[in-house]
């Protein structure tokens, strides 16, 4: 048998897009007479432009351990496919042609929740979609995990250990600011493996009272230093109640005063305590470095089960991982559905019992 695939990476990086890519492949390659992969560059922009290149097995051997992506990647927002660019080209139309001109059987789609709307969108407009799950943030729906967590994770939880130790020295507040503008599941599994104090995430809007309550709880006890990890996305009670309109407003004035919202949380708590906080922000090396084990063996099964798809001629679908087996999940049952952290989580009941705040 022979197949035709297209490859491609969309949004932001993260550590195991090879390693999948290499499942694919491998997979394929291996339970095929014939194999021919299209690479298209940097993300949808590749296929929307017929920016390709064709890969042969070689590329695909010795990048299981290698970060970033072989193929580049560009954040093609969702809402924008419909529009056309500045020359007035169909975008969506233009990516049907390159898919048709090459003949393809199929386009394996590696990419977070914005990726995947897109990749659905094809899938509606008649063109077989594999859609495979990677991010940092580990939000999309139908997947216990996406590739990419668990490395971002270890990255995150390295940098709060570092500054453990620092906080301890001095007898400092230090503020951690994790990756997750939506969602916290980063913040959270960074913040219980290092021993965070203090972990504020989007879902659980904080009080400041709370925070500030839990430093000198811990001060009282004789803890001079606290560890407060931070999503980036953390969101106190009162603008959580905001409008979104308001709230936008709210957040470009805070933009004007502070790098970020942990810059500001320091502010406050400095004002009100008096003590010294430090801010630290480990920002996109979160994604960067090679995978972590965990998310090679993750990526490897992903992929090898995409191409089991494939060999199957079973299009549509997104490969996830469900109580630890490979899972096949219709596009159209979880494109556009974001996986949440929820506040009566048992992750969050488990933490809450041994003493980390939440801010709540
Ligand atoms: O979605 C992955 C992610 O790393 C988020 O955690 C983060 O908020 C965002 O991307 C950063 O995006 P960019 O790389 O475009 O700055």
């Amino acid at each position: 048998m022979m197949k035709r695939i297209g490859l491609l990476t969309s949004g932001g990086d993260c550590q195991a897009l090879n390693a999948t890519m290499r499942g694919v492949v491998k997979g394929l390659a291996n339970n095929l007479d014939e194999l021919e992969v299209y690479g298209f560059m940097n993300g949808y922009k590749g296929l929307i432009y017929g920016d390709y290149r064709m890969l042969t097995s070689k590329d695909f051997s010795g990048i299981l351990t290698r970060g970033g992506t072989i193929l580049g990647t560009s954040r093609q927002p969702f809402k924008l496919m419909r529009v056309p660019d500045e020359k007035g080209l169909d975008k969506v139309e233009a990516m049907k042609q390159n898919y048709y001109k090459l003949r393809l059987d199929c386009l394996v789609i590696l990419g977070g929740n914005g990726t995947q709307k897109t990749a659905n969108l094809l899938r509606e407009e008649g063109l077989n979609i594999i859609h495979l799950p990677k991010t940092i943030d580990n939000d999309i729906w139908g997947t216990d995990m996406t590739f990419g967590f668990y490395s971002a994770v270890n990255i995150a939880t390295e940098a709060i250990d570092c500054i453990h130790t620092t906080a301890s020295s001095h007898n400092r507040v230090f503020i951690v600011e994790v990756m997750g503008h939506k969602v916290g599941w980063l913040t959270l599994y960074a913040g219980i493996a290092s021993g965070a104090d203090v972990i504020l995430i989007p879902e659980i809007p904080y009080d400041l009272d709370k925070v500030v309550e839990a430093i000198e709880g811990r001060r009282k006890r004789g803890s001079g230093f606290t560890i407060l990890a931070v999503a980036e996305g953390a969101i106190s009670k009162e603008d959580a109640k905001l409008p979104k309109k308001e709230l936008k407003k709210k957040q470009e004035e805070y933009a004007k005063k502070y790098p970020s919202i942990s810059y500001k949380i320091a502010k406050e708590i400095e004002d009100r305590t008096g003590m010294e906080i430090r801010v630290t922000v480990p920002g996109h090396t979160q994604r960067g470095g090679s995978p972590c084990p965990y998310d090679r063996v993750l990526s490897t099964r992903l992929g090898s089960a995409a191409a089991k798809l494939i060999l199957n001629d079973e299009y549509g679908y997104m490969v996830g991982i469900v109580n630890g087996k490979t899972k096949k999940v219709p596009l159209e049952e979880c494109a556009g559905k974001l996986k949440m952290v929820t506040p009566d989580a048992q992750e969050i009941r488990d933490a809450k019992r041994m003493g980390i705040s939440f801010g709540d």
